[in-house]
């Protein structure tokens, strides 16, 4: 049977957006109803969803007299429910279970898995009451599409831009699929993870970079076995030619700085951070602006000797500010002596599990197998070859073992 998604609607700006959302979800194949709260209304007028979708728009409590307890059966009629643009007030509302209009209601009411994604000013966005909402919500279940940066309509800039609509159209259909497919292990419901995958360009020039063999499959595997298990998931990406996996959010960079400035944005708010990606050790330490020419004598001469400065390690900065009960797990890809040299970076980088794969032999490296090791300060379990995305899972068993103190 058709499967219906439920659009919950609120009163911010970014509810222009929200009518493409509902003719994406239609392009996927699902059947849309949308509610809106009283204050929506103010920025679109219903009519516009109501065109679209082709079914009444719901929005006061009492507004359906032929059906006395509305809420109910819209929460019913729900596979997954997803709000966007939600806005502070009613994040605030459904993290307390307020339920004072219909939206509101519906959302208590609605056992279907609930999506949220927030926008708002960033002032609103980054308030503490905020924030502390949001994770109420995560921590329930709740799959949250965080908020991206960038120019906002009050004129500000920051974070509080409701998300790419493609991501919530992932989460939302992850969060739909996930959920009828119950059987599988929803172990990091709740969790957020972080992973690095890929490698990183450090350019010369517009056309040249230094970079590296890494073709992102360990990390985007890992990506997608946390979603499978209900986590919230940041993929931060260097340049790969791997499509993104279903639910999960990417952040897309070139650089290693860029790579440390997107990890600093999402690393508080991770319980396992997976440092897949083979960061280039060394950055160019200035980058020509045009493309160098060999036949021009002084760019021929940069070009012979181009100097590098040490880029910064990002698992090991981003370890240095670890809490309490977060997991941090890093790669080693070593030709000879792998666990003795594994154990080092583990202690020098202040990781909980190190991943130790042995390259060369046709493992590791853009295959679709891989053969590691898992060190721990405790000891080292060396696991047979397998598809990456079963070493993702056994990663993930481990480090949800590590953060519940096992
Ligand atoms: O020191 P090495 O590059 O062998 O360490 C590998 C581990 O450290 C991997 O987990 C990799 O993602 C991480 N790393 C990093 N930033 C760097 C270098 C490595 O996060 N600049």
């Amino acid at each position: 049977m058709e499967k219906t998604i439920l659009v919950g609607v609120t009163g911010c700006i970014a509810v222009y957006k929200s009518a493409e959302l509902v003719r994406l979800f239609q392009k996927a194949g699902y059947r849309v109803k949308v509610v809106m709260t009283e204050h929506a209304t103010h920025f679109v007028d219903p009519l516009t969803f109501r065109s679209l979708t082709h079914e009444p728009v719901a929005i006061g409590l009492f507004d359906d007299p032929s059906d006395p307890i509305h809420h109910i059966s819209l929460a019913e009629e729900a596979d997954v429910f997803v709000i966007a643009p939600c806005t502070a007030n009613v994040a605030a509302k459904i993290a307390h279970g307020i339920a004072d209009d219909l939206l509101t209601t519906t959302a208590l009411a609605c056992t279907a898995p609930l999506v949220v994604a927030p926008a708002m000013n960033v002032h609103m966005y980054e308030a503490a009451a905020t924030q502390e909402n949001l994770a109420t919500l995560e921590k329930r279940g709740v799959r949250i599409v965080e908020a991206g940066s960038g120019y906002l309509a009050c004129g500000d800039v920051g974070r509080g831009r409701l998300a790419d609509l493609n991501d919530i159209v992932s989460a939302t259909i992850a969060a739909l699929e996930g959920d009828a497919a119950s059987d599988g292990d929803q172990d990091l419901a709740g969790k957020h993870v972080v992973v690095t995958a890929g490698p990183t360009y450090e350019p010369i020039d517009p056309v040249r970079f230094i970079g590296n063999r890494s073709s992102g499959k360990m990390g985007y595997a890992i990506a997608q076995a946390a979603v499978e298990r209900g986590a919230r998931v940041t993929l931060i990406s260097g340049p790969v030619s791997l499509d993104a996996p279903t639910g999960v959010q990417v952040v897309r960079v070139q650089t290693a700085l860029e790579m440390l400035a997107a990890c600093e944005d999402a690393f508080s708010q991770s319980d396992i951070a997976v440092f897949s990606a083979a960061v280039a050790d060394m950055r160019p330490e200035t980058v020509s602006d045009h493309k160098l020419k060999k036949s021009d004598t002084e760019d021929s001469a940069a070009l012979q000797q181009v100097r590098l400065v040490a880029n910064p390690d990002i698992l090991a900065t981003m370890a240095q500010g670890k809490r309490a009960g977060q997991v941090v797990v890093g790669f080693a890809a070593e030709t000879n002596d792998v666990v003795e040299n594994a154990r080092k970076k583990l202690e020098a980088k202040r990781a909980d599990l190190i991943v130790a794969n042995r390259i060369g032999e046709g493992v590791a490296f853009g295959t679709d197998d891989n053969q590691a090791s898992l060190v721990t300060p405790d000891g080292c379990e060396d696991l047979p070859l397998m598809s990456k995305h079963d070493l993702a899972d056994r990663i993930l068993t481990r480090a949800v073992e590590i953060g519940s103190g096992c």
